[in-house]
């Protein structure tokens, strides 16, 4: 069994929250409710997300406001890299000021990486600590995952790593290459590349992949698995292959609206994913990667390979009423 963790809390479900999750919406409360002529805060119905904070209807203003602002503090620290303190490679790479500061405008990306590294951390277990892990990270961009994962297992945790990034973007990489050097980090190298056609290593013991395009996850996930790699953590985006697919009666009356069409269909691309990597030998679950409200890209594939093939022929029989056959399917189980 893969580790029990702060991921696992939000598996397949919004509201499974405990109160590091009901702490984003302690946010929101903040700014509806409201104080009443006796300073205690109204009561609405939004206090019900509140069970477990310490904050309550019957609180002072003065009270709730400690209450949140001590929230907020644990908000902060449970994050691996933290605002206000300079971590170089992410100032290079624009998402911190010099001083520390995360940049507004990437506070997003800022987010994402830190979520990305609790997942991480979660992982760890299943890695070998007896020998060099090789970790990949496919479609790696700009690599501020890349980057902070290198950072976080190898400088801050001593792990004796070897990070790869791949990406298509020649000139993105060779600026990755040139940070790299600068910082000294020996065991982190890029290269120009389609995921498809990559052949570089025999041997890796964790995939990730941040938002590679389209079928680009698809490919990612099928080199992890011909590698047997231990560890798969992907967030796919722009699922739109199975959207040109899809077609079936029964669904017809609601795949006539567009925008439900194409949202279907990227949960079922994810959905198929995850049972094809169960019938590779992972176990598998789909989990929330991060919040809605910061990006609609929030699914966190996360499979860890355990060697038992689950039986297809469910979603076998489901691709077929569905007339679907996404990319990995070919990639794993053949054409016919
Ligand atoms: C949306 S960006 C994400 C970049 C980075 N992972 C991040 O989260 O900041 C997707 C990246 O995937 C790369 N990509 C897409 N298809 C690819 C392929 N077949 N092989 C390698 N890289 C690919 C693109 O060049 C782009 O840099």
């Amino acid at each position: 069994m893969p580790a029990k963790s702060h991921a696992d809390v939000k598996e397949n479900s919004l509201e499974k929250s405990g109160q590091s999750q009901s702490s984003h919406e302690n946010g929101k409360m903040q700014r509806s409710a409201k104080i009443q002529g006796n300073g205690k805060l109204q009561s609405n119905a939004k206090q019900q997300k509140n069970a477990g904070t310490g904050l309550s209807a019957g609180m002072d203003a003065a009270a709730f406001s400690e209450r949140l602002a001590s929230l907020s503090r644990n908000r902060t620290k449970k994050y691996v890299l933290q605002e206000g303190v300079p971590v170089p490679f992410l100032v290079d790479l624009g998402v911190m000021t010099a001083e520390g500061k995360v940049v507004k405008s990437r506070y997003d990306k800022f987010r994402q990486i830190n979520r990305f590294l609790e997942f991480i951390e979660d992982v760890l277990p299943n890695l070998d600590p007896n020998r060099t892990n090789t970790i990949i990270d496919f479609g790696c961009g700009k690599s501020y995952l890349t980057f902070a994962m290198y950072y976080y297992l190898h400088v801050l945790k001593k792990y004796s790593i070897r990070v790869i990034g791949l990406d298509l973007k020649k000139d993105v990489i060779a600026l990755c290459n040139r940070l790299s050097k600068k910082f000294e980090f020996e065991n982190l190298t890029f290269l120009h590349g389609d995921i498809a056609g990559y052949e570089g290593v025999d041997q890796v013991d964790m995939v990730v992949t941040l938002h590679a395009c389209d079928t680009a996850t698809d490919y990612a996930l099928a080199k992890a698995v011909k590698w047997g790699a231990k560890v798969i953590l992907s967030v796919p985006c722009c699922q739109h292959e199975i959207n040109k697919q899809i077609q079936n009666d029964l669904l017809s009356p609601v795949l006539q609206y567009g925008l439900l069409k194409e949202r279907m269909s990227a949960l079922l691309t994810d959905g198929i994913r995850g049972q094809l990597l169960e019938m590779s030998g992972y176990r598998t679950q789909i989990l929330e990667f991060i919040d809605m409200e910061h990006t609609p890209k929030n699914i966190m594939i996360r499979a860890i390979r355990q060697g038992k093939k689950a039986d297809g022929a469910a979603l076998e029989a489901m691709m077929k009423e569905l007339h679907v056959k996404p990319t990995l399917y070919g990639l794993l189980v053949g054409d016919e």
